[in-house]
């Protein structure tokens, strides 16, 4: 990872939107995307014109940087996300991080749908991220070179997502009596999903939610010492007795429903 890459990636886009300076990012999940139809616009950039930006491959995600306001603040927003499973390395899947803190971003917030481990859970809750759990990753996007520039070489992860941020968005949840948990989120690459014998050891591990995405860009976003949120949508109920096979329709339509739950917490957090 170069930081000149970055850095012209960074001058592309200022130059692009009259030097719009976004205070907050936002990374959408999977099925997650409407949340874009209350940011009032003001540009929208396709990544592939962005110089050393990867290019979004998966059909469900349309790849653009938006720049807009929501709830008064004024945002960037990641309309697809890049996954290792797609091929991606690491750097490439946290690359977009990186020119967003740049581009001055204070806060990342970032979605994702995730299986539920913790038997309390039901479909389409949310989980509010307390914490993580990335050891099962193959690859680790700080690997190599440290950028000083950036952040220390060895950051630390004492604490990964924002209390503040987060007892706020329980708050909000508890205010409109969404079901909202405060939990463990652990990455795999995927694509396919676990076994019974994985959900059951991610469990024993002291995982409650277990998705594909997030942890990479969360690393590179604390290297830099940003303050994160990360909200996850329980799209299907991964307990090894009582599993069922998994479908994407299904999953969409969990996360589908809870969409509007999970617009809501953001949009009064960023108030
Ligand atoms: N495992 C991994 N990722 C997921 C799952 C799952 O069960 N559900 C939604 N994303």
């Amino acid at each position: 990872m170069e930081f000149s890459h970055i850095q012209e990636a960074v001058d592309f886009l200022k130059n692009q939107t009259q030097d719009f300076q976004p205070q907050v990012g936002i990374i959408l999940g999977t099925g997650l995307g409407s949340l874009v139809d209350d940011i009032t616009i003001q540009a929208s950039i396709s990544y592939e014109t962005i110089p050393h930006f990867p290019v979004s491959t998966v059909e469900s995600h349309k790849g653009k940087l938006l720049f807009g306001t929501l709830s008064g603040k004024k945002v960037v927003c990641m309309q697809g996300r890049f996954h290792y499973y797609e091929g991606y390395s690491m750097q490439q899947v946290s690359f977009p991080v990186r020119v967003m803190k740049l581009l001055g971003i204070e806060q990342l917030i970032v979605s994702n749908a995730a299986g539920g481990l913790n038997p309390a859970y039901q479909t389409s809750d949310l989980m509010l991220i307390q914490d993580h759990i990335s050891l099962f990753l193959p690859e680790n996007p700080l690997r190599g070179t440290n950028l000083h520039e950036l952040g220390d070489r060895f950051p630390d992860m004492s604490e990964v997502y924002d209390a503040s941020m987060l007892e706020k968005a329980a708050q909000i949840a508890e205010l409109h009596q969404i079901r909202a948990h405060k939990g463990v989120y652990v990455s795999v690459t995927g694509p396919q999903l676990e076994t019974r014998s994985e959900y059951r050891l991610l469990r024993q591990l002291g995982a409650d939610a277990v998705g594909m995405s997030t942890v990479p860009e969360v690393i590179v976003a604390r290297h830099m010492n940003l303050p994160v949120f990360g909200i996850s949508v329980i799209t299907d109920m991964c307990i090894p007795e009582t599993l069922e096979k998994a479908e994407l329709s299904k999953i969409l339509a969990a996360a589908y429903q809870a969409e509007p739950l999970m617009t809501l917490i953001i949009k009064e957090l960023l108030k």
